[in-house]
């Protein structure tokens, strides 16, 4: 008997509660959907503090379904809808209900995918689906695959470690020593690779950023003569980290061109393929990656483009068993298995951390769900309705084009000015943007982020509205600029 809600066995317990969550999700989705929806309104924490304050109090004694109710309620009603048409914010929105049973699923079974003898058969989900994943793009040896992390940020850093324990071995046991590693990037590189030296131990300033060309994609004759420049100051160049879709603007660096120089230096060569990678599912726009086979390792996120569930990464190799190589202490209070049939089955030991959730199961039933050409439809969708929306901006008096256009990726970056002109002060032009991006949230309709300018474009910050969910269609990118501009006219 639960104490509190006074269900006689557990089984029970949670047929009520899903019972009573799926009375509400399901209401919560379909109403997303409905031409009145609204996406959530923008709200300070001072204010959502006083509307829920009391709620957040946490009790002495349990209160059961009363309270979990409430509490649902309030969750529901003050969160933002990322299953809103209109959620074009960075880079993710919502999931989908093949990833809603999925993390159900994962949630029932609480399978720590650490050691194959407690989790089997998420195991070989994990490797099989990693190795399917690396296939696509274009690893195709035995060894292929990798394994997940929880997050784009982590997979970045994870790959740091391997690329150092890979091409110095020694480092595992004594360090950075007098290596004085760098480490470069594009200046349009995620701050995850930053973070990623300052983790290793190399600090901010072993980072050399590149410049980049006016398709913002990284400059390799520079990188090569940073390269030089590192090695004649005696210097380490250890990892290049290129980005296929970059945050801001979702531009694509030229992989092959930027092999060969990594090649000829003998640097690691990943590609940050966090949020533009799944352009790999399609054959029209797979052309974007040319060359990421030539990558020593790759992230790529399913939970950004392809709608699978927070948080869903990988980290993929030409041959997985580097992880291992670069990571294992075979703690032998965990790992007990020798290999197994000759490979490693205790994917755990091959990442710096312990408990993992597996969520190599997300991408798997997603996958199997929609098929690989149910994933390229989405990314050609949301491909064709960016360049819809570039095209609108183009041409739209007082719209500024900053993205080219077509846009690389599934981000439109651009000005709106009242004035028609563009300012030429950086400052105003961020009042405007930022002015308009919170009365398109106050006007339950949109949620749309801006960026300040990264390399040489732009002129204080610009929107940034993303295209991601398949629900965002032409029409909502046409309303979307409607709005603005109906916004704009009042400022
Ligand atoms: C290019 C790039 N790399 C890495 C990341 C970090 O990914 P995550 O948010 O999964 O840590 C992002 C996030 O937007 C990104 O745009």
């Amino acid at each position: 008997m639960c104490p509190s809600t006074g269900s006689p066995d557990r089984a029970e317990e949670l047929r009520q509660l899903l019972e009573a969550v799926t009375a509400r999700v399901v209401p919560y989705v379909r109403a997303a959907d409905e031409p009145a929806a609204r996406i959530g309104d923008p709200i300070s924490p001072k204010k959502l503090s006083t509307l829920i304050g009391s709620d957040l109090v946490l009790p002495e004694k349990g209160r059961g379904m009363d309270d979990f109710l409430i509490v649902l309620d309030q969750i529901l009603k003050y969160s933002v809808v990322t299953w809103h048409p209109g959620f074009m914010d960075k880079l993710y929105a919502s999931t989908n209900p093949i990833g809603v049973a999925t993390d159900l699923l994962l949630s029932i079974l609480n399978t720590n995918a650490y050691i194959y003898s407690v989790a089997p058969v998420l195991t070989l989900i994990e490797i099989n689906t990693s190795r399917e994943y690396a296939r696509l793009f274009g690893f195709t040896g035995e060894y292929a695959g990798g394994l997940t992390l929880p997050g784009g940020s982590a997979s970045n850093t994870h790959s740091m470690i391997v690329a150092r324990g890979t091409l110095y071995p020694d480092t595992k046991v004594s360090g950075n020593g007098d290596y004085r590693f760098v480490i470069f990037t594009s200046c349009h590189g995620h701050y995850s690779v930053e973070k990623a030296a300052i983790s290793l131990g190399l600090g901010s300033e072993a980072v050399w950023t590149i410049p980049v060309d006016e398709d913002e994609r990284m400059r390799v004759d520079v990188l090569e003569q940073r390269i030089l420049e590192a090695k004649a100051q005696g210097r380490t160049p250890l990892y290049i980290n290129a980005t296929a879709g970059t945050t801001v603007y979702g531009s694509y660096d030229p992989f092959t061109e930027i092999s060969t120089v990594a090649r000829r230096h003998n640097v690691w060569f990943h590609v940050d393929g966090s949020w533009g990678g799944n352009v790999v599912f399609s054959d029209k726009l797979r052309h974007k990656l040319q060359g990421v086979e030539l990558a020593d390792s790759i992230t790529a996120n399913p939970h950004k483009m392809l709608g699978v569930p927070l948080t869903c990464s990988f980290l993929l190799a030409p041959d997985r068993r580097v992880f291992q190589k670069a990571s294992s202490l075979r703690a032998p209070y965990l790992f007990h298995n020798d290999e197994i049939d000759g490979d490693d089955y205790d994917i755990g030991d091959s990442t710096m951390g312990c408990g993992r959730r597996a969520d190599s199961l997300k991408l798997f039933l997603g996958w199997k769900w929609y098929g690989k050409e149910g994933y390229a439809l989405r990314v050609e969708q949301a491909y064709n309705v960016t360049a819809h929306l570039a095209s609108l901006v183009a041409t739209r008096p007082g719209f500024h084009l900053v993205s080219t256009n077509p846009p690389p990726c599934f981000q439109t970056c651009f000005y709106y000015s009242p004035k028609g002109d563009l300012s030429g002060d950086p400052e105003e032009n961020t009042r405007i943007t930022r002015a308009i991006a919170y009365q398109l949230q106050a006007c339950g309709r949109f949620l749309v982020d801006y960026a300040p300018p990264a390399g040489k474009k732009g002129n204080g910050e610009f929107f940034r509205a993303v295209v991601n969910a398949q629900i965002c269609t032409k029409e909502i990118v046409e309303e979307l600029v409607d709005t603005i501009e109906k916004i704009g006219k009042t400022l």
